[in-house]
């Protein structure tokens, strides 16, 4: 077994802007509400013309940069999102013929807003059983598309947006410990109900807006701060670690409530949780390397730091990876 460690990091959301003034003149809420109940001021949202693969293909780039690699220098590449360019072909497939990788590995992974905790699980895991020398994940959505904009629950929420990290085998070995869990026995709660083998689209599916994402909001919201809590107890216990020994934790920014209710239990401190969710909304499986990577670049998180992701979404999923930056 060889170690595993982040090398690169990058991330991209798209240039346009939607504030929670935008919001109240689209429907009956406030910037009040918003902001008391989520913590979300802004997210950013693509155009017509943006998909998945632009923003996965411009948080790549950055990733490669930072790194100083070439898309070549990747033996496989992997993309976390619920709402890929096409039913197939696979968004990482097209995001590594854009890098000009050639005949690289490439496939996607739908998890949800787990997409990046358990893609870091599986692509360590492959790094570590020498399966590959490198592998790059991104987490890319554009949930924009996925919403009911007249619903008021929802619409708010989510944003646009993408992360990546570079993974590389190494002497020293970063995952310390991984942590996932899923219950499929409630899918209502959080889902897209239609345009899938269960319910292919038709007119009537598009006319009950089944093909936009529902959510019993409470539900989540009690599930999401039960199973953070869950499972970063368990990924520490897995690694011999304490609570105190976490120098940050980087939690899917969903709810700023959420993630408030979970650090008090946790005992983690606010300048020890990495919180951006005011400028992105949820952006689901990007959420996680989007904060690393402003986390990584702002000079936050440095070599030594002991990490802990933490994610939680549909599905019901959830899941948290212990790290040690290097
Ligand atoms: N503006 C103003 N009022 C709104 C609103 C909005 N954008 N959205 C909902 N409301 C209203 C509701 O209609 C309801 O009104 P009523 O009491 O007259 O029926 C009231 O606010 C309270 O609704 P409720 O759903 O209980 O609010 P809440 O405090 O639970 O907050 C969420 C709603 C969605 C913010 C919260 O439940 C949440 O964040 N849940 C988890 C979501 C999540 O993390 N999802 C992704 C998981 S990956």
């Amino acid at each position: 077994m060889s170690g595993v460690k982040i090398v690169g990091v990058g991330h991209h959301a798209p240039e346009r802007i939607v504030d929670n003034a935008e919001l109240e003149t689209w429907f009956e809420t406030s910037d009040e509400w918003i902001t008391s109940r989520t913590g979300m001021k802004r997210r950013h949202w693509t155009s017509e013309n943006e998909a998945t693969s632009d923003l996965a293909l411009a948080a790549a780039r950055n990733a490669l940069a930072f790194a100083k690699l070439e898309p070549s220098d990747i033996d496989a590449y992997i993309v976390a999102t619920v709402y890929p360019d096409f039913l197939f072909p696979a968004t990482a497939c097209i995001v590594a013929s854009k890098l000009g990788a050639v005949d690289k590995a490439a496939f996607d992974m739908e998890i949800a807003c787990s997409g990046f905790i358990y893609g870091l699980t599986v692509a360590s895991s492959l790094v570590r059983a020498g399966v590959y020398k490198r592998v790059m994940l991104i987490g890319a959505e554009t949930l924009s598309k996925l919403v009911n904009k007249d619903d008021r629950g929802t619409a708010i929420l989510f944003g646009d947006g993408a992360g990546a990290v570079i993974l590389e085998a190494s002497e020293q070995d970063s995952f310390l410990a991984s942590e996932l869990g899923s219950d499929g026995s409630r899918p209502e709660l959080l889902r897209v109900a239609a345009g899938g083998s269960r319910r292919p689209l038709d007119h009537l599916a598009l006319d009950e807006r089944a093909d936009r994402i529902y959510m019993e909001g409470r539900e989540v919201f009690k599930f999401a701060v039960t199973k953070m809590i869950a499972a970063t107890d368990a990924a520490l216990a897995k690694a011999g670690l304490q609570k105190s020994d976490v120098d940050f934790l980087i939690p899917h920014q969903a709810n700023k409530r959420i993630i408030d209710a979970a650090m008090k239990y946790l005992e983690i401190p606010p300048e020890r949780c990495v919180v951006n969710i005011q400028e992105y909304g949820n952006t689901s499986a990007a959420s996680i390397p989007i904060a690393l990577s402003e986390a990584v670049r702002a000079g936050r998180v440095k070599p030594g730091d002991t990490v802990v992701f933490v994610g939680f979404g549909g599905g019901l999923s959830w899941g948290a990876v212990v790290w040690k930056w290097a």
